[in-house]
């Protein structure tokens, strides 16, 4: 009998599709994927791909950020649930409040939004290029990041003179890492240097070596002369990490640092998705007319 990975393999190639996979996803997804990465990375691959079918191992706005960047591609979503904790469906209605009140404020948002918020922003970023968004938008003008107010303060404090109104959303995984929890860390492992995300806390971000996307996390382990790291992030990245630093000893910060949603993928619903083109994601049309400019913007900017 066809064994479940063969099985996704010959569907991807009989829909000439291409599988893309989040570092949170679960490592057996991971290791399915053509590409794996960021979200930045990812929105480029979805934006260059000239596969027909793109199948994005991750999460809701990640499948819309592909279908919006790729609208003439099948984007399939094989956890047709998996949303992120970072904001509510109230965010829309919030959002276009703060707007009206603020007509002339330049909107950052975070590419963790819904489809629906891209299209009232004026760029979007990523943990990646956060910094360097808000420092390509003019001094002279208010600007608005959201919804995650630990990545804006990270930015607005690489840009000091850039005035950065932060949404006070954050992402439970990252934001619930405490002093305390790192505390131990640091006690339990004296010798690491700690690798952290900008979604953690500002007074938790203080106490880390090295603040980063991902990507950058794992680019920096492997670049480094250290050998012990603790990992301030969420533990989908370890395999990551022990891959492009083979040797070296990585400690996850707190050891409930997993993002329920980024596990819902399976190899059954990947391949049950290839088998019957569902479930797909779909932005309608005046939505991603209007969110297409803010990501084009935003995957032009190259950070780290
Ligand atoms: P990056 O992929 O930009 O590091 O973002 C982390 C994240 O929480 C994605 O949901
Ligand atoms: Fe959202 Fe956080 Fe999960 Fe990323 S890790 S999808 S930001 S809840």
């Amino acid at each position: 009998m066809e064994d479940i990975v063969d099985e996704i393999l010959r569907l991807k190639k009989e829909r000439n599709a291409i599988i893309l996979a989040h570092v949170y996803q679960p490592e057996e997804v991971q290791e399915i994927a053509d590409f794996r990465g960021d979200s930045f990375a990812l929105s480029r691959k979805a934006a260059a791909t000239d596969a027909d079918v793109i199948v994005f191992c991750g999460v809701r706005f990640m499948a819309e950020t592909a279908n919006i960047l790729s609208p003439d591609k099948i984007t399939l979503l094989p956890a047709a649930d998996a949303g992120c904790q970072m904001f509510t469906d109230a965010l829309e209605g919030e959002v276009r409040q703060v707007k009206a009140e603020h007509p002339d404020a330049l909107f950052v948002a975070y590419v963790n939004t819904p489809a629906s918020v891209k299209a009232m922003a004026d760029i979007c970023c990523t943990s990646s290029n956060a910094a360097a968004v808000v420092a390509s938008l003019p001094k002279d003008k208010e600007i608005v990041f959201l919804p995650d107010g630990n990545l804006g303060a990270w930015a607005q404090e690489q840009c000091p003179d850039h005035h950065v109104h932060c949404w006070q959303g954050g992402c439970p995984i990252h934001a619930g890492l405490t002093v305390e929890d790192l505390e131990r860390a640091k006690q339990a492992h004296p010798n690491a240097k700690v690798l952290m995300h900008p979604e953690c806390r500002k007074e938790v971000r203080k106490l880390a070596d090295y603040v980063g996307s991902t990507s950058g996390i794992v680019d920096y382990a492997a670049a480094s002369a250290d050998q012990e790291f603790i990992i301030a992030t969420e533990q989908g990245v370890l395999p990551d990490l022990e891959d492009a630093a083979p040797g070296k000893k990585f400690y996850l910060a707190f050891r409930r640092m997993l993002c329920v949603n980024m596990k819902k993928t399976s190899l059954e619903k990947v391949r049950d998705a290839l088998k019957h083109m569902e479930p797909r994601v779909v932005v309608p049309a005046e939505i991603r007319e209007k969110a297409v400019d803010a990501l084009r913007k935003m995957i032009a900017i190259q950070g780290k």
